[in-house]
Order: C-alpha cells, then structure tokens, then sequence
C-alpha cells in the first residue's frame, strides 16, 4: 500500500492524470493531487504502475480540502448540458484571449516621392486589419500588399492632416467597399470618424489607442499598440528628430509636452515608427529617442528645445498650399 507522499513525489503522475479523460467528481477529487505534482519535474523515462494509478484515482486522502461535493459535481455537469434546465442557465459569450506572445502584425511600406512611411497594422488571428497614413498615389502598392496578406481592411487612419503628401485614405474608401477613415477631432478634417485621445481603434482582437501629441499640427495623434511594443507617432516624434512647429498651429512648447508626457513614458523597449525618414532609418526606440535625439532627448530643457525649433530656418513646404485643404477634404478632389 502506498502512502500519499509516495505518489506525490512520483512525478510521472502527472502526466498520467492529464492523458485520462477524468470524470468532473474524479477531477475535484485529484485537483489537490494535480496542485502538488506541478512543482515536480516529469521524466520521460519514468514509468508508473497499475497500483500507483489505482491509488492516484481511487483513494482520496481525507485530509486534502474538496471544494466540490456530490451537489456542486452535478452543477459542473449541468454547465455543460444545457438540456437538462436551459431556463436556469445564463450563458457566457462575447470573450476573447490576447496571448502576450502574439504581435500585432505590422507592415511598413515606404513612399520615395515624400518619405512618407504607411503602416499596415493586422490581428494575426483574425487577419483584420488597419492602414496608417496611407499615400494617395501608392493606394494600389497598399491594397496589393493588403491582398498579398490575406487582409481585411477595416479602417484607413491618419496621424494628422499632411502638409507633405495628399492622404490615400479617399481613395481607398473608393477601392474598398465599406473601409472607413479616421482622424482626430483636433484636426478639423473630414473623415468618417473622428477620434480623441484615449479611444482605441480595433482591428479583430487587437487595438491601437490614440495619444494626443499635438505640437507639429493642433491635430496630432500618436497611436500606441495595445501590448506598448511600438507607437507610431506620425510626425511629432522622427528618429533622432521632430516634425516642425511653424504652421497648421504647430508649437514647440506644446510638442515638447507631448513628446515627454506621451511617448517618452511608454517602455524604454517601445518600438517607434515614424511617418517619415529622410536618411533611409526605419525604426527606433523609446528608450535610444529619450537618450539620444539631439532635439528632445539628451536631457534637453523646454527652452532649449523652443530655441533650437525657432532656429532651424526651414523653407516653405512645396506641397503644403496642395496638400493641406485636400487632407482636410479626407484625399477627395475639390469638386
Ligand atoms: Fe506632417
């Protein structure tokens, strides 16, 4: 006869108890058993006997605590027979799972014309998916990339209002049956839904949540990924740059604030992907923009920022008397 310490400190056991299909009273009655034998190791060599399984499923040690008695087995059951009393039944639905192990997809396509990165951004699971600054004359690149991937493009999103490129968001609601723009409230432009800071976009499973960092525009958004394992942050934050502060209600003090209170407190890991990059760099981190960019990192002060910004001597931007009033109208023609 064995005592309980022998089978507990077998740890074959365990194994052996998942392999059998345990009836719900045979499970309550071993779950302390279970409890225990998953601090043990399980060799693969380890053999069990008869008499061992006989003792595991047979001989309840009367000191283990069972939350479940004769009664409670039969609710178990009940739960899953829904014949049996269907009116007293309240059925659970509308959940899901996000394993932390799973990424948001994400696809970064660029456009040579204005250094405008787009982003497809997609639930792995359930293939649904968004476009994140899309370029008017590059919609065909976006939605054979979309294809290629089995996509489901839900919505077309923009950071803020362009003074660069003409967004592509228009045309892809004219290519794709039932797809819907988004922009913030703050940019003043045309879209199907405008959003605020702390709304969440969500794409099957998966969701992006908008920051307000206004600054480089009045209308600024940075969208971060639901886990924080990137942020895109359109034009306010560039690698080891910034978006610039002089038009469309751009403020240097007020980008600084943003930047530090919005992007710089999210995980030194946080992946950062701009709109744009004019030296062929793709990405960057949290933690390397607070430590490194020559503007806002490095320790730099408000004031030091505010003179370096007012001191750059920018010329005007080619496309901004275009570009501009045609993002305000969402990427349509002016008609
Ligand atoms: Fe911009």
């Amino acid at each position: 006869m064995h005592d309980h310490r022998t089978f507990l400190e077998n740890p074959a056991a365990l194994f052996c108890l998942i392999l059998l299909d345990l009836q719900p009273e045979m499970l309550c009655r071993t779950r302390p058993l279970l409890l225990l034998l998953s601090h043990h190791k399980v060799s693969s060599t380890t053999r069990i006997s008869s008499s061992l399984f006989q003792q595991a499923f047979y001989e309840t040690p009367k000191n283990f605590f069972c939350s479940s008695d004769r009664s409670t087995t039969s609710s178990s059951r009940l739960f899953s027979s829904s014949s049996t009393d269907s009116n007293n039944i309240n059925m659970a639905k509308g959940g899901s799972i996000v394993r932390a192990s799973d990424k948001i997809g994400i696809k970064q396509l660029f456009d040579d014309d204005s250094s405008t990165y787009t982003y497809l951004l997609w639930d792995p699971d359930t293939k649904d998916a968004v476009v994140v600054d899309p370029v008017d004359i590059q919609v065909d690149r976006d939605i054979t990339a979309a294809n290629e991937l089995g996509l489901n493009l839900v919505y077309g999103v923009n950071t803020h209002a362009h003074a660069d490129h003409i967004t592509g968001t228009w045309l892809l609601k004219q290519k794709i049956k039932g797809l819907q723009s988004v922009i913030s409230e703050a940019s003043k432009a045309k879209a199907d839904i405008h959003i605020h800071h702390g709304d969440r976009i969500v794409f099957g499973s998966r969701y992006i949540e908008a920051r307000a960092t206004p600054g480089h525009t009045e209308g600024c958004l940075s969208y971060v990924a639901d886990d924080q394992s990137f942020v895109l942050t359109g034009d306010a934050l560039l690698i080891m740059g910034c978006g610039r502060t002089d038009f469309q209600g751009g403020s240097a003090e007020t980008l600084y604030e943003s930047v530090h209170s919005q992007i710089f407190s999210l995980p030194d890991g946080t992946i950062v992907y701009p709109a744009h990059d004019y030296k062929g760099r793709t990405q960057s981190s949290v933690g390397d923009e607070k430590e490194n960019n020559p503007r806002l990192g490095s320790g730099k002060t408000k004031a030091e920022y505010v003179e370096i910004m007012a001191n750059l001597n920018l010329n005007y931007p080619k496309h901004i008397d275009v570009a501009v009033p045609a993002n305000l109208r969402c990427g349509a023609p002016d008609v």
